[in-house]
C-alpha cells in the first residue's frame, strides 16, 4: 500500500472504530485531513463540539485561530495535515483518558508513518506528551526537539490562547519561527528523506 492509500485506509478504519468508549458518544469520528505529502503535521488533542458534528478537525473557534496563526507564515490549512491524538470527541470536551489515548495511538502512528512529515507541531499537552513525555510546555514551547530523527515542536493549544490573552503573543511568536525551524529540519543529517515518487519496489530490486 502506498502512503496515499494507507492514509485513506486509516481514515476508513477510524470512521468505524469501536476500540474505546468514545465511539459510543461520538456523532462523527474525526480522522484528520490534509495532503499525504504534507511537510508539516499539526496534532491537537481531540475533537470538540463542531468537529464531532462535521467530522473535520479544528473547525470551531480554535480552528479559526489556527488558520490565523498559519497565515502569519503564509501557510494555508490545505497545505498541512491536521489531526488529533484522539479521533472521537470526549463527552463535554473532557480530557482524554489514558485508555482512550492508548487505544487511539496506532492511528496517529500510521498517519505519521504514511505522511513522514518534516516537522510535527504538537498543540496542547496531550499531544506533546506523546513525543516528549517529561517536557513542560512552559519551558519547551516553540523549540525544535529531535525525536526519532524528526523535528517536533511543542506549542500551546490555540484554544488556550483564546482563553488566556497572555499566551496569544507567545503562540504567534512560536508560529513565526516555523519557517526557520523547517529549514533546520532539512539540514539534519539523519533527516528521513521522503520516498521518491517512483519508488523502486523491493520485488524490482531483487531482479538485479
Ligand atoms: N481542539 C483540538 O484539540 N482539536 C480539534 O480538532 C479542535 C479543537
Ligand atoms: Fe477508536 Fe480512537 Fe475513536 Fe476511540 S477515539 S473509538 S480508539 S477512533
Amino acid at each position: 500500500m502506498n502512503s496515499e492509500e494507507e492514509l485513506k485506509q486509516v481514515t476508513q478504519d477510524v470512521s468505524t472504530c469501536t476500540k474505546c468508549m468514545l465511539h459510543n458518544s461520538r456523532k462523527l469520528a474525526v480522522p484528520g485531513e490534509g495532503p499525504y505529502k504534507a511537510e508539516i503535521m499539526f496534532i491537537g488533542e481531540g475533537p470538540g463540539f463542531y468537529e464531532n458534528e462535521q467530522g473535520r478537525p479544528f473547525v470551531g473557534a480554535a480552528g479559526k485561530f489556527l488558520e490565523e496563526l498559519l497565515a502569519i507564515v503564509n501557510m494555508k490549512r490545505s497545505e498541512v495535515f491536521i489531526t488529533n491524538v484522539v479521533k472521537c470527541r470526549p463527552p463535554g470536551n473532557r480530557d482524554p483518558q489514558s485508555e482512550e489515548l492508548a487505544a487511539c495511538s496506532n492511528y496517529l502512528e500510521r498517519q505519521i508513518q504514511a505522511i513522514n512529515p518534516k516537522v510535527i507541531v504538537t498543540l496542547g499537552r496531550y499531544s506533546m506528551a506523546n513525543f516528549l513525555p517529561k517536557a513542560k510546555i512552559s519551558s519547551v514551547h516553540g523549540q525544535a526537539v529531535k525525536v526519532k530523527g524528526r523535528l517536533v515542536i511543542a506549542m500551546y493549544h490555540p484554544a488556550a490562547a483564546l482563553h488566556q490573552q497572555s499566551l496569544k503573543a507567545t503562540i504567534e511568536q512560536d508560529f513565526a519561527r516555523l519557517p526557520d525551524l523547517i529549514t533546520q529540519a532539512t539540514q539534519m543529517p539523519e533527516y528521513i528523506e521522503k520516498a521518491p515518487e517512483e519508488k523502486i519496489e523491493p520485488e524490482q530490486l531483487s531482479l538485479f
